[in-house]
C-alpha cells in the first residue's frame, strides 16, 4: 500500500514537474530554423541548366519560411517543375490552422510527373505538421525520400525577368528596370546604353565594339573581303563554243564542265558573257546537256551575291525531256559591267556544260571580225585570201569558190589542181595526120610527102622535080629579070622626051 502510494506520488511529482517546465514552442525563434530561399516560390519556375533544390537532406524538424517570394506551402497541387525543382510538395489541406489549433497534423504530398507515364498530385506522401504562430507558420519537415529532386514549395512570388530587380529579392511584386549603366554591372569597357530590361555599350570615336559586345578596341585595319569582281579573284572563260546559239556538232568533242573547279568566273566570249534565264534547246552550248539559271532576271548592282540553281536540260530522247534534271548551286553577282559566277562541277558524268552568251557561228564560208560569230558574218572571197588552193584560177561566190584551169588544161578530180589536157590521144587536136601534145598545148605534124597547111592542121602533098630543073630555071628566071631591068632604064633615060611626045601624039590619035 505504502509502494503503491509512493508510485502514484512521484508519477505526480513528475506530471507537476512538466507542467512547471512548459514544453518547447516551435514557434519560438530558438526551436526553429529560418528558410530563406525565394526559389522555392511556386511562381519560380526551375530551369533545367541550374542546380534544383533537393530536401533529400533535410533534418526533420521545425522549420519557418522567411523568404521575399512568400512564406507558407502551398495548399492547392503546383504544377511540376516549379519551386525551384522538379517534383513539387504541398499540402493537402483545406486552410492553414488558426492560432488556437495547437500542432495539426497533414499530409505533404509530393506532386510527381514523368511524361507520358505519370503525372500525380499525390505520389507519396510525407509526414507534416503545421503550427499557427499568429504571425507566421511552423511547418515540422523532414526528408522522406533519397532521391532528387524534390523540395517543398514556399510562397507563389515570381522572380522578375531578365534586366529587372525588385525590392523584394527580385522577385515580384515591383520588378523594375535594372539600370546596368548607373549600377556599374554593364561592363561597357567605354559607353553605355540603358533600355528597358537590358542595355548595350558603345565605343568612342574611333574605336569599334568586340565580338563580346562588351569591350571596345582600337581599330586594326582588317583586310577587306576579297570581292569576286576584282579580276584578281575571277577565272574568265572566254569559249565561244558556249553560246546556246552553237548547235553541238557530233563528230566534235563536247565541252564537259566535269572538271571545272568551284570557283568565281566571269565569261567574256565573243558569243556573249551571260549564262541563259531561260532553258536552252538540248545538243547547243558545246555540248549535250545545257545549263541554265532558273532566275527570273540577272541581279542588279546592289544586290550582292545572289544564290540561284543552275539547272541542267538533259535529254534522252524518248525517255527523258527534263529542263531541271539536277540542280547544282551557283551564285551570281553583278558587278555593273559584267556578272560573274561562282561556278562548280556535280557531276561527273558528261557531256553537261554551262552555256553563255547567245551568238552563231557564222555559216561555212563566212566569218565575222565577232570570232566567226554572227553578228556581221560575211562571205570569205577565198580566192584574194589564197585560201582557196586553187591551181590556176579560182572563183569566188556567196559562201563558197571555185577552180577553174588556163585553155589548155583541165582541173583535177580534186577540182582544185590543173594538169595538162593531151589533146592529141582526147582527139580533139583537128590534126589531119600526127600530134605532138605539149605542156599547156600541142601541134600537128604531117608525114613525109606532106606538108602543114596554113591552117596547121592539114597537110597536103608535095610536087617533086629535079634539083637541076629548079637550078637552071632559076638562072634563066634571074637573068631574063635582070636584062629587063637594063633595057627599060636604058630605054627611057634616052627617049625621056619623045616617050612623052610620041606618048602625046599617040594618044591624039585616039
Ligand atoms: C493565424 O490564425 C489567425 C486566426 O486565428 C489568422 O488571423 C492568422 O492570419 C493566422 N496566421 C497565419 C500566418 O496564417
Ligand atoms: C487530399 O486529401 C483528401 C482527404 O483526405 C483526399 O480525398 C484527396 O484525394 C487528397 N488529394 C490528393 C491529391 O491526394
Ligand atoms: C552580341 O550582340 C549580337 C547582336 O545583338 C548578338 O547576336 C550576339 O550573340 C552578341 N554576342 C555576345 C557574345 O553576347
Ligand atoms: C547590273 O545592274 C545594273 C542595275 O543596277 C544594270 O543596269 C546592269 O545592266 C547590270 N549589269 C549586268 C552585267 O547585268
Ligand atoms: C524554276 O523555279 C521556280 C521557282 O522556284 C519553279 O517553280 C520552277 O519549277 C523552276 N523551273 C524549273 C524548270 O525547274
Amino acid at each position: 500500500m505504502v509502494v503503491l502510494f509512493y508510485l502514484v506520488a512521484t508519477l505526480f511529482a513528475v506530471i507537476e514537474l512538466e507542467a512547471a517546465t512548459p514544453s518547447p514552442d516551435p514557434c519560438d525563434s530558438q526551436q526553429h530554423t529560418v528558410l530563406s530561399e525565394p526559389l522555392r516560390s511556386v511562381g519560380h519556375v526551375y530551369q533545367a541548366n541550374k542546380a534544383p533544390i533537393c530536401d533529400r537532406n533535410l533534418v526533420y524538424g521545425w522549420y519557418r519560411f522567411d523568404s521575399p517570394a512568400g512564406n507558407e506551402i502551398p495548399l492547392t497541387c503546383p504544377p511540376a517543375n516549379r519551386c525551384g525543382t522538379h517534383t513539387t510538395v504541398w499540402l493537402n489541406l483545406t486552410s492553414n490552422p488558426s492560432a488556437n489549433d495547437g500542432v495539426v497534423l497533414t499530409n505533404g504530398c509530393a506532386h510527381f510527373v514523368s511524361p507520358g507515364v505519370t503525372d500525380d498530385c499525390c505520389a507519396w506522401r510525407t509526414n507534416v505538421a503545421v503550427k499557427n504562430c499568429s504571425d507566421y507558420l511552423v511547418y515540422a519537415l523532414g526528408h522522406t525520400r533519397h532521391q532528387c529532386a524534390y523540395a517543398f514549395c514556399a510562397g507563389t512570388e515570381v522572380p522578375c525577368p531578365e534586366g529587372y530587380g525588385s525590392p523584394n529579392s527580385d522577385f515580384t511584386p515591383g520588378c523594375e528596370d535594372i539600370d546596368e549603366c548607373a549600377t556599374g554591372t554593364s561592363g561597357c569597357s567605354q559607353l553605355c546604353e540603358n533600355t528597358d530590361g537590358s542595355y548595350y555599350c558603345r565605343c568612342n570615336d574611333g574605336y569599334y565594339l568586340g565580338l563580346d559586345n562588351h569591350t571596345c578596341t582600337e581599330p586594326t585595319p582588317t583586310p577587306p573581303s576579297p570581292d569576286p569582281c576584282d579580276s584578281q579573284q575571277h577565272t574568265v572563260l572566254s569559249e565561244p563554243l558556249r553560246s546556246v546559239g552553237h548547235v553541238y556538232q557530233a563528230n566534235q568533242a563536247p565541252i564537259c564542265d566535269r572538271n571545272l573547279v568551284y570557283g568565281w568566273y566571269r565569261f567574256d566570249s565573243p558569243a556573249g558573257n551571260e549564262i541563259p534565264l531561260t532553258c536552252p534547246p538540248a545538243n547547243r552550248c558545246g555540248t549535250h546537256t545545257t545549263v541554265w539559271l532558273n532566275l527570273t532576271s540577272n541581279p542588279s548592282a546592289n544586290d550582292g551575291v545572289v544564290l540561284t540553281n543552275g539547272c541542267a536540260h538533259f535529254v534522252s530522247p524518248g525517255v527523258t525531256d527534263d529542263c531541271c534534271a539536277w540542280r547544282t548551286n551557283v551564285a551570281v553577282k553583278n558587278c555593273s559591267d559584267y556578272l560573274v559566277y561562282a561556278l562548280g562541277h556535280t557531276r561527273h558524268q558528261c557531256a553537261y556544260a554551262f552555256c553563255a552568251g547567245t551568238e552563231i557561228p557564222c555559216p561555212s564560208g563566212y566569218s565575222s571580225s565577232n570570232y566567226n560569230f554572227t553578228p556581221g558574218c560575211e562571205d570569205i572571197d577565198e580566192c584574194s585570201t589564197g585560201t582557196s588552193g586553187c591551181g590556176q584560177l579560182c572563183s569566188n561566190t556567196d559562201g563558197s569558190y571555185f577552180c577553174s584551169c588556163q585553155h589548155g588544161y583541165e582541173l583535177d578530180l580534186d577540182k582544185h589542181k590543173c594538169t595538162d589536157k593531151d589533146e592529141c590521144s582526147a582527139g580533139s587536136s583537128g590534126c589531119s595526120q600526127l600530134c605532138i601534145n605539149t605542156e599547156g598545148s600541142y601541134y600537128c605534124t604531117c608525114d613525109s610527102g606532106y606538108v602543114l597547111s596554113s591552117d596547121k592542121h592539114t597537110c597536103r602533098v608535095v610536087h617533086t622535080l629535079p634539083s637541076w630543073t629548079i637550078a637552071l630555071l632559076a638562072v634563066a628566071g634571074v637573068g631574063a629579070a635582070i636584062a629587063a631591068i637594063i633595057g627599060v632604064v636604058c630605054c627611057m633615060k634616052r627617049e625621056r622626051k619623045s616617050w612623052r611626045q610620041v606618048s602625046e601624039t599617040e594618044l591624039r590619035k585616039f
